[in-house]
């Protein structure tokens, strides 16, 4: 029985980036897409509360949203982002998973499928979101679902956020990396990865230049001295199928800032921005 509950980390640096990250590349296929076919492998149960035993027990999101949310600067994705939050909770105290971000945005002709594998967290999800009307939520392994449900004639929306709580969820995304060229062909697909040991995280990417992608942007944020430390180091996005001329003058504009706000050190390898 694996034990992760995202509620202890929820906030934390990295859904810190991956958050604004994805939100910036959500609301640029509402531009050209009218009716978004979503998928979110990982889903979470939607709500964190500040007050619960969860996230007060390691308060990992005081080096995370709380850094930020205060943020006076110009950066339209940061901003977007911390203006979202506020309009999804209001006055409540609670930080939101990636379904009800997206949920939030989402218009009504979009549909939207949650996977979440564990009973307690996927329970939570439909009491969260069932105010919304364009969404399916499942209690599914969010791997499986996808090499059943995307086809290389559609296009559709991929997010995929595991907790990398076993070794084998890194397999699972060389897995879907080997099929990008032909299932995943159509689609745009967001991988989270935490950066946990730096000889291993440098494998896993050098793993994945070896495939020979055509289109696909990593992301890196550091947050504390690679190597030094144990623990979560910082945290990465691998982005494919995303073409939008902008994005990369965006995003380089956006890590480095948010690298800024939420470093736990001086002195630590910039943020890398570059196609794998
Ligand atoms: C990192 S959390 C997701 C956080 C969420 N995406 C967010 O941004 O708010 C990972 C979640 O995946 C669930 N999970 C673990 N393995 C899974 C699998 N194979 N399929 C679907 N859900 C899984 C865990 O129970 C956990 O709730």
């Amino acid at each position: 029985m694996l034990s992760y509950k995202h509620g202890y980390h929820a906030g934390n640096h990295a859904d810190v980036i991956k958050h604004i990250v994805l939100l910036y590349l959500y609301n640029i296929e509402k531009k050209t897409n009218k009716s978004i076919s979503y998928i979110d492998t990982h889903s979470g149960n939607g709500i964190y509360k500040y007050i619960s035993k969860y996230m007060d027990k390691n308060k990992e999101y005081k080096d995370g949203i709380k850094k930020i949310q205060n943020y006076k600067g110009n950066n339209i994705l940061i901003k977007n982002y911390l203006s979202t939050i506020t309009k999804i909770t209001g006055k409540n105290n609670f930080y939101p998973g990636s379904p009800i971000f997206i949920s939030s945005i989402s218009s009504k002709k979009d549909k939207l499928f949650f996977c979440e594998l564990h009973n307690n967290e996927h329970n939570l999800l439909k009491k969260n979101l069932n105010k919304y009307t364009n969404i399916k939520i499942l209690n599914t392994d969010g791997f499986d679902y996808i090499f059943n449900k995307v086809n290389k004639e559609k296009n559709y929306f991929v997010f995929i956020d595991p907790s990398y709580e076993i070794k084998d969820d890194f397999n699972k995304v060389q897995l879907i990396l080997n099929n990008i060229d032909n299932l995943f062909s159509k689609s745009k697909i967001i991988i989270w990865y935490p950066v946990l040991d730096i000889l291993e995280n440098d494998t896993f990417l050098q793993n994945i230049r070896k495939k020979g992608i055509s289109n696909i942007i990593n992301v890196e944020v550091p947050i504390m001295k690679y190597g030094d430390n144990i623990g979560m180091q910082g945290s990465g996005l691998l982005l494919i199928n995303f073409t939008n001329r902008s994005i990369m003058k965006n995003l380089k504009e956006v890590i480095n800032e948010i690298q800024n706000i939420i470093k736990q050190e001086e002195n630590i390898t910039r943020s890398k921005l570059r196609y794998l």
